[in-house]
């Protein structure tokens, strides 16, 4: 057998997700061809217009129009479809797989209507198809349904699954941005569907959850078995009386199973906002999965977008890459002779919240200001919460800059020793 040199990928669009794909495949060849054992070589582009100004420059020798081109080209193992739309994606999916391509698509629609044909079609065929990128950008999804919550009954989904009705419904209800200036908003990032209404109206959203319903319930849900209101007719009275009411309102997902049945709707609900998805913000999406055996879990993170939505169609590329070169063995970057320097912890920084119960009397602030200042740590604020009066103590609070934990540590033993610190009473790092 000929040994091969590369993985040929063959790009179908080069919009917002395709430019992305591009750049991560250009500017990670090292970090991919270290895991692979190969690099991955783009083979072909396929676009409407070749002649459209890009920020990404692609070689125009790779571009093409004609399907067939991707088709015909031996060197191209992989097919990333990244068009959008059902026609003809579906069909050059089918296309590819039928060739022995293997396919990786962000398309929900061709996903949410036809999935389990193409699946069907790839095991006749031998090949993978993979769509990880198709619900939450980049959050993976559907492989933990596929993999890691196979053991469980899934009962139910709240998810929020549309970047760009989430990014509105945020700015309208944060800064009471009015709707159109805020959908503009989320075109100009990329997040929109080239027919934005498929955001608006919920379509988006129930193409996903009928694919996350398939897999978490192992029953087909089709996108017409959603029932599905879109965010249009929000007002920003809406928005007013939701915050008085103590609630955020939120395009959700929902499908739970009761009783060997399937329930699967898209709309606008009111949530209380206290709620871990009342907090979700902006692009980002979070799914909430309740498992028999594993309770509650919830997967958060940027739900659109060029670089999220890249990062999984790459996994899903990478996945099938690891299958063709190098099965069964391990990783590449699992190399012990590659290892990272740990660095211990008292080199690493964090900020620091101190309490301590101290005399209280003049100048014991200074004596601990003049400690933590001869060790290089800032303080960031100070308040003095309870005073003892009988035992004549005060407590004080203290919140640093950024600091060493040596430096810390060393602070807080000389700051022990002083007469007029009865206690250090805890001292806790903090995060973010
Ligand atoms: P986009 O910006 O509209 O790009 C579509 C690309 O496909 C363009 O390069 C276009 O060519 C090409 N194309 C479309 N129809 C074609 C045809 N019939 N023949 C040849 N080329 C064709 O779309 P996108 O935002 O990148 O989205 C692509 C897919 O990813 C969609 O399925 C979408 O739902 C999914 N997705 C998007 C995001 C996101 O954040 N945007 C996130 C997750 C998943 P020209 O450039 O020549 O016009
Ligand atoms: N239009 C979609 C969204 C893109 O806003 O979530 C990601 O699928």
């Amino acid at each position: 057998m000929e040994k091969r040199s590369y993985i040929g990928i063959g790009l179908l669009g080069l919009g917002v997700v395709g430019s992305g794909v591009a750049k991560v495949l250009w500017k990670r060849a090292d970090m991919f061809a270290e895991q692979l054992g190969l690099p991955l070589s783009l083979r072909k582009v396929l676009v409407r217009h070749p002649a459209k100004h890009r920020e990404l420059e692609v070689e125009p020798r790779l571009l093409t129009t004609r399907f067939d081109d991707v088709l015909a080209d031996p060197t191209v193992d992989i097919v990333i479809e990244v068009m959008g739309g059902e026609s003809p994606a579906k069909d050059y999916i089918q296309q590819s797989l039928v060739r022995g391509k293997h396919v990786v698509t962000a398309n929900k629609e061709v996903i949410a209507k036809h999935g389990p044909g193409l699946l069907a079609l790839a095991r006749e065929h031998c090949r993978e198809l993979r769509y990880e990128a198709s619900v939450g950008g980049g959050i993976p999804l559907i492989a933990p349904f596929q993999q890691d919550l196979a053991a469980n009954r899934i009962s139910a989904i709240h998810a929020i699954i549309n970047g760009t009705t989430n990014y509105i419904l945020t700015r309208m209800a944060n800064e009471g941005m009015d709707f159109s200036a805020a959908l503009r908003q989320a075109q100009e990032l990329g997040y929109a569907e080239a027919n934005p209404a498929n955001d608006i109206e919920g379509t988006d959203a129930a193409y996903k959850l009928a694919i996350l319903a398939t897999l978490a319930f192992r029953s087909q849900v089709r996108p017409q078995d959603v029932f599905q209101e879109g965010i249009s007719r929000l007002g920003a009275r809406d928005f007013r009386y939701a915050r008085e009411l103590g609630y955020t309102i939120k395009l959700l997902a929902i499908s739970k199973e009761k009783n060997g049945a399937v329930e699967a709707r898209v709309h606008p609900v009111f949530i209380p906002s206290d709620s871990l998805l009342a907090q979700v913000g902006g692009v980002y999406n979070a799914v909430q999965v309740e498992g028999d055996l594993v309770g509650k879990v919830i997967f958060y993170g940027r739900g659109a977008g060029a670089e999220p939505t890249s990062s999984a169609i790459m996994a899903d590329v990478l996945a099938i890459s690891r299958n063709i070169c190098c099965a069964g063995l391990a990783p590449a970057w699992l190399r012990s002779d590659r290892n990272k320097a740990i660095i211990p912890v008292a080199d690493i920084e964090t900020r620091f919240y101190l309490r301590m119960n101290v005399a209280d009397s003049p100048g014991v602030l200074a004596q601990i200001a003049r400690i933590l200042g001869e060790n290089q740590i800032s303080i960031s604020s100070v308040i003095q919460k309870e005073n003892d009066r009988q035992a004549q103590t005060a407590e004080i609070v203290i919140m640093t800059h950024p600091a060493r934990e040596s430096a810390m540590q060393k602070a807080l033993k000389e700051a022990a020793a002083l007469e007029v610190v009865r206690e250090i009473a805890n001292f806790i790092r903090v995060e973010g």
